[in-house]
């Protein structure tokens, strides 16, 4: 295993520069931040800006929106937490779960998304090639260890987990443990944020189960959720999490469940969609764009089969 401090970080991710690709959203760390372990670099935490912010333009996912900040405040006030913080997103697409990321993100870090120390993964775009999943684990294992010894506080997101070959993502466990501490850089203040849609399935047959016997959305709680989701995101191949160590070893923190999203959810989409295109929210044209998703189940229609993921794309034909 390599050990080293600061000048480790440069060597060890040279070599992944050519996978990057320019404009990769994963650009290299800024040098110049201290080395030590009480490196904040920009990160300026506003958590109740983020909750604010998830009240106002999250919609339908009101056990997210707490799981998320009852995870976050402890973790981000903590100087020395006690180990990194592993979130992990489930629900079916469109739901909300890249978009509450990029939010959480941006309430972290001064300079959001586009912080040096935020570093975002897509399979499809990073790591396509099964024949290269060796090469893959050792820059992705080299590359984390680079840029938190460049910045203790940063944030790896991983999105479309499901997308991942199995196996990849192993090569993480040695930084969400409590342990991983080398030569003064407190690995432990770092962020891993996981998203997929592994799990999507049952979260939506326990919220229609909810729905068929008249219970409110809001008392789903996430012992409802917890064991179906962690079942099958570990015993589905195409979770990116299949067989893993990380589920095995319980080093997700904070599972956080998306709900699948209501006629009235994608109403409320459609009408910030408007709204943020400078458009007048005529009802009309917001009945039409809900009007215009499928939904699910087949008989009772309760629930939208793509959530708010084409309503954007949809307003142009409603206009
Ligand atoms: N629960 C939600 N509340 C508000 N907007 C949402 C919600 N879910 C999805 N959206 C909208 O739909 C778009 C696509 O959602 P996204 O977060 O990419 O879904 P996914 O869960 O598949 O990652 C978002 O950019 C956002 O504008
Ligand atoms: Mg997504």
């Amino acid at each position: 295993m390599a050990r080293g401090g600061a000048p480790l970080a440069l060597p060890l991710l040279l070599p992944l520069l050519p996978l990057v690709g320019a404009g990769a959203p994963w650009g290299i760390g800024a040098w110049h931040c201290s080395f030590s372990a009480s490196c904040e670099c920009d990160f300026r935490p506003d958590l109740s800006g983020l909750d604010c912010d998830l009240a106002l333009n999250l919609f339908g996912q009101p056990l997210a929106r707490q799981l998320i900040m009852e995870g976050l405040k402890p973790f981000v006030q903590d100087g020395d937490p006690a180990k990194p913080l592993v979130m992990s997103f489930h629900g079916w697409t469109g739901t909300g779960k890249t978009y509450v990321s990029s939010l959480v993100v941006r309430y972290l870090f001064r300079n959001g998304l586009r912080s040096p120390y935020v570093h975002r993964f897509s399979p499809v775009v990073h790591f396509p090639h099964l024949e290269q999943l060796e090469k893959y684990k050792a820059d992705l294992k080299n590359w984390i260890q680079g840029n938190l010894t460049d910045c203790s506080r940063s944030v790896f997101l991983f999105d479309e987990m499901d997308k991942m070959h199995p196996g990849l993502i192993d090569v993480i466990i040695p930084f969400l443990g409590p342990s991983w501490v080398v030569f003064g850089t407190n690995y432990r203040k770092a962020i891993f944020i996981f998203i997929s849609n592994a799990g999507g399935e049952q979260i939506n047959q326990i919220a229609l189960d909810f729905w068929r016997a008249r219970k409110d959305r809001e008392e789903i709680s996430l012992k409802d959720l917890e064991t179906s989701v962690l079942e099958a995101v570990f015993q589905t191949p195409q979770s990116g999490f299949w067989k893993s160590g990380i589920i095995a070893q319980g080093l997700v923190d904070v599972l956080v469940p998306f709900l699948p999203l209501k006629p009235h959810h994608v109403r409320q989409c459609a009408t910030k969609e408007l709204a943020s295109q400078g458009l007048r929210p005529h009802p009309e044209a917001i009945q039409a764009i809900a009007d215009g998703i499928s939904y699910f189940p087949e008989e009772e229609k309760v629930f939208s089969s793509t959530g708010c993921k084409t309503v954007a794309s949809r307003v142009p034909f409603y206009l």
